[in-house]
């Protein structure tokens, strides 16, 4: 949440900022600013919304800088107001900050500096650091800058430039990421490196409690205990094109129809055909470790919790391993029981959520292995875990998660192969469920080429101010995450829930207002479901199935029906959920909603 970006070198560091900030807007967009130096003096400007507002501003009052540092904001200390963006500056106007995280002990920090007479003008957290480091600062703005991070606790990443130091930005991080990009006699800094593909792929992370100190041609780096280290650099492998929009309307959109591409990828030399088995190369797991799980904790937020929740259904089905799923946030508060033998599945797509990071620190600390499934190279979670597989999703942009869902669902497939293999699952088991794998970046293909169907039901059922999601099995966590993905983009409040409770209270709600989108696409479950299509019908609820190709009992019950590919159950959900984004991305456009960047989200949860 909230994004960072600054540049050092002799480029244009305004336009650079700015550019480099429009990458970053999916952290947040509720406020945006930039600061920097120029001949001396410190400058800066803030404007409240999207960053195209500062964007103009910064335009009108012609501002250049040497260095530059900017940020665009998802509040949280503080409404979004003009005083309460970033940057902060300290009260003579000497230096500027910007802050990702929350610094929590920001209010003695605060009662402390107003004893002594600083005047605060903002509600905000970050505000603090801004007058200790002048209250510091002595000549030496590295020291000052020292001083004053030993005395934040909380999760943080920091930036800062000063007037006496033209040529330099200092940064720190704790829980919260921050990435440096080196370039020819020019360096950057930003809160995700995808940010950074356009200028250079030679990157390092911050880890936590470390200071940089960097400049156009150098970067030193401390560690906490202040002593110079040296920082391998590793190089990105996506490329700038990827980070754009291209000829979409919305990255959202552009990134439903990457699914057939993002799913080839993360199947991509995977299988192992000959013995209908699979490989992860990047996996540094022994494998006495994998041979050895007895049970299986899933962790995750979101989306990424509900591809989780399918994973399960897979895991216990086909490798019969107790497979029990948590949302992150819960379990890091319930001092967990984790037994032997329990392997941990962390699944973040960003591998920034502060609570999946949190409860995976929790079961390391207690000596448990945690395998992450994440999409991106060098982000918090991957270096927290024992082991990583990538989704080699390709950059997500849009707020509400898409090829990152169905990739992580395709991994979560392919290492249910591996650990069912090494167990009881044939050979031949193996090579046909790998078989069904292979068709589904086609399958998803025809999904997506039926797309008027979508725009037309869109304008059917984009009015209703409710709607539920309901199926049974691998369908129900596919309504939780329909349902989702709804509410995120379109705002209407819908609901997923196992069709089999709807007659525990749910029910109750059904009247001609409320649409039912019933995920009819587990086979094995069928019969069951029919019975609460009918339930949903005679209560006047407009009543729209998703169902396969084959499945022709659907009876004239449905009001409208859309037809997906057939496939096996357990690989059912990716191709409904293409379908459910779908209807959840037309509803939304034709409600004219903001769909890449909804109302109070963040594509990155980097707080609690
Ligand atoms: C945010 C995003 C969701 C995502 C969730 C977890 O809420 O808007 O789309 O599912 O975070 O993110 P992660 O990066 O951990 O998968």
């Amino acid at each position: 949440m909230c994004g960072i970006f600054g540049y050092v070198g002799p480029g244009d560091a305004v336009s650079i900022v700015i550019n480099g900030l429009k990458k970053l807007e999916y952290r947040g967009y509720d406020s945006a600013g930039i600061a920097g130096v120029k001949n001396g003096q410190l400058k800066y400007a803030k404007e409240v919304g999207k960053l195209s507002v500062l964007e103009k501003e910064v335009q009108d009052q012609g501002l250049r800088f040497d260095i530059a540092i900017g940020h665009t904001r998802w509040a949280t200390h503080g409404v979004p107001t003009k005083i309460n963006a970033h940057p902060h500056l300290d009260t003579n106007h000497t230096l500027a900050v910007v802050h990702n995280g929350i610094i929590e002990n920001h209010e003695s920090l605060r009662s402390a500096l107003k004893q002594k007479g600083v005047k605060f003008v903002s509600d905000t957290d970050t505000e603090v650091v801004a007058h200790l480091i002048a209250s510091f600062y002595q000549g030496d703005l590295l020291e000052a800058f020292r001083q004053t991070v030993g005395l934040l606790k909380g999760a943080f990443a920091i930036a800062v430039v000063h007037k006496d130091f033209p040529d330099r930005i200092l940064v720190t991080a704790n829980q919260c990421p921050l990435v440096v990009g080196v370039g020819n006699n020019e360096a950057f800094i930003a809160s995700d490196s995808h940010a950074l593909a356009k200028h250079t792929r030679e990157v390092f992370f911050i880890s936590d409690a470390e200071i940089a100190v960097v400049t156009a041609d150098k970067v030193e780096v401390f560690d906490a205990k202040h002593e110079p280290i040296s920082k391998e650099l590793m190089t990105l492998a996506y490329e700038a094109e990827s980070i754009e929009k291209g000829s979409y309307a919305h990255f959202t959109l552009k990134e439903i129809h990457e699914q057939p591409q993002a799913i080839r990828n993360a199947m991509g030399s995977r299988f192992v055909e000959e013995y209908g088995s699979v490989t992860f190369e990047e996996l540094k797991f022994d494998i006495n470790d994998l041979i050895g799980v007895q049970r299986i904790l899933i962790l995750g937020c979101g989306s990424s919790y509900h591809a989780g929740l399918l994973g399960s259904y897979m895991l216990e089905d086909l490798a019969r391993i107790p497979t029990q799923v948590e949302i992150a946030s819960e379990f890091r508060y319930r001092n967990p029981i984790v037994k032997s033998g329990t392997l941990i599945i962390a699944i973040s797509q960003s591998g920034e959520t502060a609570d999946t990071i949190a409860a995976v620190k929790e079961v390391r600390a207690k000596g448990t292995k945690v395998l992450a499934i994440c999409n991106v190279q060098g982000s918090t979670l991957t270096r927290e875990s024992d082991g990583c597989i990538f989704l080699r999703a390709g950059p997500e942009i849009g707020v509400c998660s898409t090829k990152g869902f169905t990739t992580q669902v395709v991994v979560l497939a392919l290492l249910t192969v591996l650990l069912a293999r090494m167990r009881h699952m044939s050979k031949q088991e193996g090579q046909d469920f790998l078989h069904h794998l292979q068709k589904l970046p086609d399958q998803v293909q025809q999904v997506l080429n039926n797309s008027a169907q979508f725009e037309k039901l869109a304008k059917k059922y984009a009015n209703y101010d409710s709607a539920f999601f309901i199926g049974r099995r691998y369908m129900f966590p596919t309504s939780l995450e329909g349902a989702l993905k709804l509410k995120e983009i379109s705002y209407i409040n819908s609901s997923g829930y196992a069709a089999g409770e709807m007659k525990h209270g749910p029910i109750a709600l059904l009247n001609p207002k409320c649409p039912v989108f019933a995920l009819c696409a587990n086979k094995t479950t069928f019969s069951k479901l029919e019975s609460n299509l009918r339930e949903v019908k005679s209560r006047g609820s407009p009543l729209v199935a998703i169902a396969e190709e084959g499945l022709n009992h659907l009876g004239g019950i449905p009001d409208d029906i859309i037809r997906v590919p057939e496939t096996i159950d357990e690989l059912e959900p990716i191709l409904v959920t293409v379908a459910t984004q779908l209807l959840a991305y037309y509803i939304a456009n034709e409600r004219g909603a903001d769909i890449d960047q909804p109302r109070n989200l963040a594509k990155s949860v980097t707080v609690e």
